[in-house]
């Protein structure tokens, strides 16, 4: 089978279609045919070498998203021809999804959302789970407010409407006046793009996707979340009262399963920006790398 590879670190020229042997699931597996992934930052960061110690050893098959069907559901209830997604710890497991066919525990497959075709649910899995599982970290309720930094990425752009679908009151810190249009949009209140007009101690609960380090804006007592884990840790504001993580995502099949539900009630739109096949893997991260991108760029099998 097909399996977009590395076999040493650099450009995107570097990322090669090699013949690998099919997977053969272990008990408590499913085994799942491609149909599409997507790219994230850290296939970015993995092909380049920028991830370091936490690699696993090369050759190495990329891509933790995956949307696709069900071949052997074993025995984990899901038919063979099941519509299902999930995301593949590849930093952790070396399972990367980039590839034919990949075979993952059943507690990190779901229901794939019946509202949307297979490309853009590929879209949902690393970005989504990341921000439902931060967003739970960080236990925003109806009537609290958000501030998500990064709020049109990949991740902020979920974690904003998640929120907003929860009766969360969500501001916006964007990079650039294109990006304020999508958080108005999507029910971010006050929008800005200049870190220093945010209001002091004003949230109960901050968001941060890039290591923005707002740290003025939330209110003593408070959360703060990071995803950034290349920027480091958050600074200790427990003087203040308030709890700080850096969250790692997990895998997790009953987060992806209420994900999809959400998308099929219409509460979380996905954005798709264009669709590359295997063979032009290497065009598909030129134009990743060109940036400026409004949704995400998935690879069809
Ligand atoms: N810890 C984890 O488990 C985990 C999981 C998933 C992702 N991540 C990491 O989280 C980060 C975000 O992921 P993603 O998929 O959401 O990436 P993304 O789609 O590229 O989104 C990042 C967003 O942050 C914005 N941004 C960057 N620098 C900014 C600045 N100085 N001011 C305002 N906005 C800024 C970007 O705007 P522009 O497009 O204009 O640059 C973009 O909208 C990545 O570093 C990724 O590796 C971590």
């Amino acid at each position: 089978m097909r399996a977009i590879q590395i076999d040493r670190f650099g450009t995107p020229d570097v990322l090669r279609v090699a013949d690998v042997p099919e997977p053969v699931p272990a008990a408590g597996e499913v085994l799942v045919r491609t149909v599409a992934t997507a790219l994230n930052p850290v296939d970015d960061k993995t092909r380049e070498g920028a991830i370091g110690e936490g690699t696993p050893p090369l050759p190495l098959t990329l891509g933790w998203d995956l949307a696709g069907i069900v071949v052997d559901g074993g025995d984990s209830g899901l038919d063979t021809g099941a519509r299902v997604i999930a995301m593949s710890h590849q930093l952790g497991s070396a399972r990367g999804t980039w590839a034919d066919l990949v075979a993952l525990p059943a507690g990190a497959v779901a229901p794939a959302p019946a509202s949307v075709s297979l490309p853009q649910a590929a879209t949902l899995p690393l970005p989504g789970l990341t921000a439902w599982q931060t967003l739970e970290w960080l236990a925003v309720s109806a009537g609290e407010r958000l501030l998500v930094a990064g709020a049109a990425g990949a991740v902020g752009g979920l974690a904003l409407q998640i929120a907003r679908a929860r009766g969360v009151e969500v501001d916006a810190l964007v990079s650039r006046e294109a990006q304020a249009a999508f958080a108005r949009g999507h029910g971010a209140g006050f929008v800005t793009t200049d870190p220093a007009a945010l209001p002091e101690g004003r949230y109960d609960a901050v968001f941060d996707t890039f290591g923005a380090f707002v740290t003025g804006a939330v209110a003593d007592g408070g959360r703060y979340a990071s995803i950034a884990t290349q920027a480091g840790p958050v600074p200790d504001l427990s003087a203040r009262g308030v709890r700080t993580t850096v969250h790692q995502v997990r895998e997790d099949g009953a987060g992806l399963a209420e994900l999809s539900r959400l998308v099929d009630e219409g509460a979380l739109k996905l954005r798709l920006h264009g669709t590359y096949s295997v063979r032009e893997v290497v065009a598909a991260h030129e134009r990743y790398l060109r940036g400026g991108l409004a949704g995400k760029i998935a690879l069809a099998f």
